[in-house]
């Protein structure tokens, strides 16, 4: 295969089921520079990084190859792009060792994710958490990424990946490529229990390859505006989460509808989900029918071929890495 002008690569958090809000925040994204010809994309699952807060060996691997066959449902074609999950990239652990090297500790020490999840897991301040951002600086600089499409969140820990790349060229010559952050569509979904964004965690919302009648369950019970007692008292859209969803999946003309019903009591909550339901299963039926072919075999395979893809391009880093640390 030719090398295309631009490498994306990302990796995601090995939570399991991907829901609604991963979808529309990341995923489809990801599926839409995919297709992009020019840019040869690696998409990877950081089950390494899931081992600083492992609760639960068990449900590691299910959970990671969880993401995998969503990704694959939600349209990553695993012969255009790398799908890779982060533990099966051997090198990735000697890259970790050999940035950490160029790593300045004061940096990992103020760095804010290890401050909250220090206070988040008391019991357990692993170095593991202190050498997150090099783990993930690995990942970054091994495949020599130019552009990672990353949240908010993530901004800081690629701004430590850029410096650690800065300071091994600046010691040892032009090595690394300097990534770049590719700003995802921030959007937010917020979850089904009014209580802030969609969030594994919190299961409030739904996943993303579910059959319709499972989401419509969920929606039919979803939280929304308390004003709305009766079916003719009038609501506010700002303080449903419906509405809100509606806004990111549903037509125009839908959206002006349910809104201006909500604030007249023109239209029962009822009837308000079950036009985002409709909706959503259109959004949602290529997912859901790709899921139903895949097989674990699919999977696997896809996972072993995008392993194979991204380690060639490590083993290249790698290696001018160590000859240029003297190794
Ligand atoms: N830390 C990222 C997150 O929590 C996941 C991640 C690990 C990542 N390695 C990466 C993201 C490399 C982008 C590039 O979401
Ligand atoms: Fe929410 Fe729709 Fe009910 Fe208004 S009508 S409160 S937007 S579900």
């Amino acid at each position: 295969m030719a090398k295309k002008p631009k490498t994306v690569l990302s990796l995601c958090r090995a939570t399991g089921v991907l829901h609604l809000g991963n979808y529309l925040g990341a995923v489809r994204d990801f599926v839409a520079l995919s297709e992009d010809p020019n840019a040869e994309c690696y998409f990877g699952i950081a089950d390494l990084h899931a081992l600083t807060s492992l609760t639960d060996p068990e449900k590691l691997r299910p959970a990671t190859r969880q993401v995998a066959r969503d990704y694959l449902a939600a349209g990553i074609d695993p012969q255009q792009s790398a799908l890779f999950l982060q533990s099966d990239v051997k090198e990735t652990n000697e890259l970790f060792w050999l940035l950490c090297n160029v790593t300045a500790t004061g940096e990992l020490l103020r760095s804010k994710t290890y401050k909250e999840m220090s206070d988040k897991q008391p019991e357990n301040v692993n170095a593991g958490l202190l050498m997150y951002p090099v783990l993930m600086a690995a990942d970054i600089l091994g495949p020599q990424a130019d552009l990672v499409p990353v949240g908010d969140d993530q901004i800081t820990h690629l701004e430590m990946a850029r410096n650690i790349a800065k300071r091994f060229n600046h010691r040892f010559g032009e090595t690394l490529r300097m990534p770049a952050p590719y700003r995802k569509s921030s959007i937010r979904v917020p979850g089904l229990d009014g209580k802030g964004k969609m969030s594994k965690s919190d299961g409030n919302g739904f996943g993303i390859a579910e059959e319709p009648e499972a989401i419509w369950e969920k929606l039919r019970v979803a939280y929304t505006d308390p004003a709305r007692q009766r079916r003719t008292d009038p609501g506010n859209p700002d303080l449903c989460p419906i509405a809100t969803i509606h806004r990111f999946v549903s037509p125009k003309d839908d959206v002006e509808k349910i809104e201006d019903g909500c604030r007249t009591a023109g239209i029962g909550c009822i009837d308000c989900k079950k036009i985002l339901h409709g909706h959503l299963s259109d959004l949602l039926a290529p997912v859901r029918a790709r899921n139903q072919k895949l097989t674990d075999g699919d999977v696997s395979d896809a996972l072993a071929a995008g392993a194979t893809r991204v380690r060639t391009r490590f083993q290249e880093t790698v290696a001018t890495v160590r000859e240029r640390m003297g190794l």
